[in-house]
C-alpha cells in the first residue's frame, strides 16, 4: 500500500474488511509518519479501515501536526489553523473513500492525540469517538460546547514527564462536562505507549464502541 500526497495531506488508506467496520483516523507522535500507527490500528480493531496521516509541520526534520514554541508550549494559532485543515481533510476524505463520520474514530499518540483533542474542542461532531494516548489540554476553549454522543478513551502515564497529571484530568473534565462519555486509564509508566494501555483501549473499543456503533 503506497502513501498518497492528495486531499491535503500525505496519507494512506487501508479499506475495511467488512463495510460495517469503523474507520480509524491514525495520528502519529512527533517524528512519526502516516505508516507508524498502522500496526496499532490493526491491533486495536482488527479489520477496521485505517486512515493514516502525516503531519505537515517539520521540527528539525521531524513531522508534527502543529508548531510549538517548546516542549508542551503550543503555538495555538497554528494549532487552530492546522485543526481546521484536518477537519477539511476529513470532509474530503469521507467523500472520496465513502467513510461515514458516524463511524470515524481518531486514534492519536502524543502530538497526534493533541491535535485530535483540538479537533474535538473546535469541531465536536467530526468524530464518533477518540482514543487519546498521552494527550494534554491543547488550549482552554472560549465557549462551553456540547460533546454529547462522543466517546473518548484517554490513556495517560502515571509517570509521564511531558504531560502533567492535571493536564489529563482537565481535558477529561472539560469533555465530560460537555456530555462526552470518558474512560480514563492510567498506564503504569511514562510517555511511551505501554501494552497495558493498548490492551485497555482494545477492550474499551470492543466492549463499548462495538455496541454504540451498532445502536
Ligand atoms: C506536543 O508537542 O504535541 C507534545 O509536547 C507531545 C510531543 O509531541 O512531544
Amino acid at each position: 500500500m503506497k502513501p498518497l500526497n492528495d486531499l491535503g495531506f500525505v496519507h494512506i488508506f487501508v479499506p475495511a474488511d467488512e463495510p460495517a467496520s469503523p474507520t480509524l483516523l491514525l495520528l502519529h507522535g512527533t517524528g512519526g509518519n502516516e505508516q507508524d500507527l498502522l500496526p496499532l490500528g490493526r491491533e486495536l480493531w482488527p479489520g477496521a479501515a485505517l486512515l493514516g496521516l502525516r503531519g505537515k509541520v517539520l521540527e528539525n526534520g521531524m513531522p508534527r501536526f502543529f508548531r510549538r514554541f517548546g516542549e508542551g508550549v503550543f503555538d495555538v494559532e497554528d494549532l487552530k489553523a492546522r485543526t481546521n485543515e484536518l477537519a477539511e481533510f476529513i470532509d474530503t476524505a469521507a467523500e472520496h473513500y465513502a467513510i461515514s463520520k458516524r463511524h470515524l474514530i481518531a486514534v492519536g499518540y502524543s502530538n497526534g492525540a493533541n491535535i485530535a483533542a483540538s479537533l474535538i474542542l473546535l469541531h465536536p461532531h467530526y468524530l464518533r469517538a477518540a482514543v487519546l494516548f498521552r494527550a494534554q489540554i491543547p488550549f482552554t476553549p472560549d465557549l462551553a460546547r456540547s460533546f454529547t454522543g462522543l466517546s473518548v478513551f484517554i490513556g495517560a502515564g502515571i509517570q509521564d514527564q511531558i504531560v502533567p497529571r492535571d493536564q489529563t484530568e482537565q481535558l477529561a473534565a472539560i469533555l465530560e462536562g460537555g456530555g462526552a462519555d470518558i474512560s480514563l486509564f492510567w498506564h503504569r509508566g511514562g510517555h511511551e505507549l505501554g501494552d497495558d494501555d493498548v490492551s485497555a483501549a482494545k477492550t474499551w473499543l470492543a466492549e463499548t464502541m462495538r455496541k454504540r456503533l451498532a445502536a
